[in-house]
C-alpha cells in the first residue's frame, strides 16, 4: 500500500532564515513562499533528489501549526507524507487495522491539489502521517 515519501514537513519560526539556510548552505532548489490560506500555513517547497521538503509557517488566526511552534519554538519535524494509490482503499485498510484518520475521515485537497488524509500520531509512533494519493 505505502509508496514513495512524497515530503517532510517542518514547521518553522522564520520562514526566510529557514529557506536561506536550505539554498544558501544545503544547495537546494527552494521555492518562493506561497500562502495557503486553506490550510493555514505559509509553506516553502524544498526539492531534494528524492522527495521534498516543506517548511510551515503559520498563517492566520487559527493556523494547524501555532501551538506545534509553541511547544516547540525553535521548530521541528511536523509531519511525514507517504504517497499511494489509491486514498479511499489506504483509509478504509487503516481503520480496518484500528488506525485512526484524524477529521472526518474525507480526503481533503492539499497544498499539491491530491486528495490527502492525516493519521494520528499516536498510532504511528508519535509521528503524524499524511498519505497522498498520486
Ligand atoms: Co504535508
Amino acid at each position: 500500500m505505502i509508496g514513495r515519501l512524497n515530503h517532510v514537513a517542518i514547521a518553522v519560526p522564520d520562514l526566510a532564515a529557514a529557506a536561506a539556510n536550505y539554498r544558501d548552505v544545503l544547495g537546494a532548489k527552494v521555492s518562493a513562499p506561497q500562502a495557503l490560506p486553506e490550510h493555514g500555513v505559509t509553506v516553502v517547497f524544498v526539492e531534494l533528489p528524492n522527495a521534498k521538503i516543506e517548511l510551515l509557517h503559520p498563517l492566520g488566526a487559527n493556523s494547524p501549526i501555532a501551538a506545534f511552534l509553541e511547544k516547540n519554538p525553535s521548530g521541528g519535524m511536523h509531519h511525514v507524507c507517504y504517497e499511494v494509490d489509491n486514498i479511499l482503499a489506504a483509509r478504509d485498510k487503516l481503520k480496518a487495522a484500528g488506525k485512526r484518520v484524524l477529521g472526518d475521515g474525507e480526503p481533503k485537497i492539499g497544498a499539491h491539489n491530491k486528495p490527502v488524509l492525516f493519521l494520528h500520531p499516536k498510532d504511528f509512533s508519535g509521528t503524524l502521517v499524511e498519505i497522498e494519493q498520486v
